[in-house]
């Protein structure tokens, strides 16, 4: 994922740039950059390697100055390579870099608008639709630097987040966000821009979240946001400054080797955090207004991407087997394109651990377009867009999660998501008190239940040792454990690199067998439930293939 820091102070930036896109570089990158305006010039350095080196590199050439950007790049137009890298440049009719621009998100239109910049001879560096907001800019500049980047905006289609600035205006930042999060951080004297508040962590606490359409202008020691209007234009609007604690997270890895691993081992704690305060099964654990938005639903809409949504698809099987209602799950990305059938008594949930999903936000959306308006979400920032655009939230405690791969927002949503089958089959009159009793019980378990699965870590590692030299994998599940494998597989690619699948178990033998031999570990989550049997029979059709099966079940079988 792509993260942008920005600033304009009185004092040398480049540290604290620097530093910010270490916080974010967890999210995984391909390359960074930072450029400043030092000597009456735009300077840039870039790199494809870590951002410790791009900070040697900086410090080595005498990058330094009050006003500059930075970015993290992860490749989505243009291969990884410095000549794609952010910061990209925009030459003047001078030939000299006049605009210095870092973007997250995609520009649906690049072509077109490239087309059209280089017919007015504007010369592209890069495969990158980042360089076409550049130019773009550079070609509407007639002054003033916040008025190029307004025009800018009702040209770009797709989802962004920018920073920019102009070698004219030397104390002077400009953002603009759609579709991508971007925060303003107001210090002492001095601005900031960040995609993420945890890159300004330790240098403001004073955020104002910028909203879908926002442009802000930074200055020293003063800001000013306009707001996009349903006609495209833009006026002034004041937003509230909030005081956040971003977490850095950076600091504090201890005994782990890394953060995946950290927050691997963290989940027993993170369960426990978020049962914390749990007394009783009620609705204003969603919030105040529970009661009146779960009163009278007669389905519910689950809208995630990812990770998010395999939870939510683990919550359909809880919410249509214990609260009765029917249970849809839409990957956002999908539902947000598609024509569906909208019903104003669905109980519409995201599910995200951040809050800033923009497939995610723009599907609530369409939800609530649609005359959808009873809207929930399970997230894992309080402080997010998720959070505010919806009615009702239930805030997981996973804590900072700065592995790339969800691990504990996994395991925490899913506890959330049983808090709410647990709510809305009580209203439903479908929970009895002793059916309560025991839930809650079963619940508070859970901790010490994942902390003895965690003590099965040196089996784990023998397994993926084995794993090391496969090529694909397949990972099989029946009934609720069918998510939990599609997670799997989901964690074995987005990890590991290798090519893994997820089947429901029965659906091996309509076609996915054929694949099974020698070289194809499977792995089966295998849970003692009434499905076992079944499973087993799935699992006698891989040894017949001569496939090596791995599996989870009570604690965990030997390899057979
Ligand atoms: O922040 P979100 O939960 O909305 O993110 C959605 C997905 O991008 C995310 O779950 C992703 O699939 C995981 N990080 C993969 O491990």
């Amino acid at each position: 994922m792509c993260g942008i820091v920005g600033a304009v102070s009185h004092r040398d930036i480049v540290p604290i740039l620097v530093e910010g896109l270490k916080r974010l570089e967890y999210r995984g990158y391909d390359s960074c950059g930072v450029a400043v305006h030092q000597g009456g010039e735009l300077r840039r350095t870039r790199s494809t390697a870590r951002v410790a080196e791009l900070e040697t590199q900086a410090s080595t050439e005498g990058v330094a100055a009050g006003t500059g950007i930075a970015h993290t790049r992860w490749a989505t137009h243009g291969a990884p390579a410095v000549h794609n890298a952010h910061p990209h440049f925009s030459t003047g009719p001078n030939g000299v870099a006049r605009i210095a621009l870092v973007h997250n998100g995609i520009i649906e239109n690049h072509d077109e608008l490239r087309a059209e910049l280089q017919a007015k001879g504007f010369r592209f560096e890069s495969q990158t639709d980042t360089e076409v907001i550049a130019h773009l800019v550079n070609h509407l500049y007639d002054g003033d630097l916040f008025d190029a980047v307004q025009r800018a905006a009702q040209r770009l289609k797709g989802a962004y987040a920018i920073a920019v600035f102009c070698r004219d205006e030397p104390q002077r930042v400009v953002g603009a966000r759609e579709g991508s999060p971007l925060v303003l951080g107001v210090g002492q004297g001095e601005t900031f821009l960040a995609s993420d508040a945890m890159a300004l962590a330790g240098v403001t606490d004073q955020i104002v979240y910028l909203d879908e359409g926002d442009i802000v202008d930074l200055q020293l020691g003063k800001h000013w946001i306009v707001a996009r209007q349903g006609d495209g234009s833009h006026r002034p609007v004041q937003r509230e400054v909030r005081t956040v604690h971003a977490h850095s997270g950076a600091a504090e890895l201890g005994p782990y080797r890394h953060y995946m691993q950290k927050e691997i081992f963290e989940q027993p704690r993170a369960i426990a955090d978020t049962l914390d305060g749990v007394t009783d099964i009620q609705p204003s654990l969603f919030g105040d207004e529970a009661v009146r938005v779960f009163d009278g639903i007669d389905r519910v809409l689950i809208l995630a991407c990812g990770t998010s949504s395999y939870s939510g698809l683990t919550a359909k099987y809880w919410l249509e087997a214990i609260a009765g209602l029917p249970t849809a799950v839409e990957i956002a990305s999908e539902y947000r394109y598609r024509e569906s059938v909208p019903d104003p008594r669905t109980l519409v949930v995201t599910i995200s651990q951040s809050g800033e999903t923009a497939d995610t936000l723009a599907a609530l959306k369409h939800a609530r377009a649609q005359g959808m308006q009873r809207t929930l979400t399970i997230c894992n920032v309080a402080t997010s867009a998720m959070v505010r655009e919806c009615q009702l939230a239930f805030i997981t405690r996973a804590g900072v999660e700065i592995g790339v791969a969800s691990t504990k927002a996994f395991t925490t949503q899913l506890v959330a998501l049983f808090l709410l089958t647990l709510t809305l089959a009580k209203l439903r009159g479908r929970l009895p008190e002793t059916g309560e009793a025991a839930a809650l019980r079963n619940l508070r378990h859970l901790p010490s239940a994942v902390q003895s699965v965690l003590a099965l870590e040196p089996q784990i590692i023998a397994w993926a040792e084995a794993f090391v030299p496969k090529q694909h994998a397949l990972f099989l599940g029946r009934g609720r454990h069918y998510p939990v494998a599609l997670e799997g597989a989901l964690k074995l690619k987005e990890i590991s690199y290798i090519h893994a699948e997820a089947y429901p178990a029965g659906e091996l033998k309509h076609g996915p067998l054929a694949l099974v031999d020698a070289a194809m570990p499977v792995v089966t989550v295998a849970p003692a439930d009434d499905l076992l049997e079944k499973l087993k029979s799935n699992m006698q059709e891989v040894r017949a293939r001569g496939g090596e099966l791995y599996v989870t079940s009570r604690g965990i079988w030997p390899r057979v």
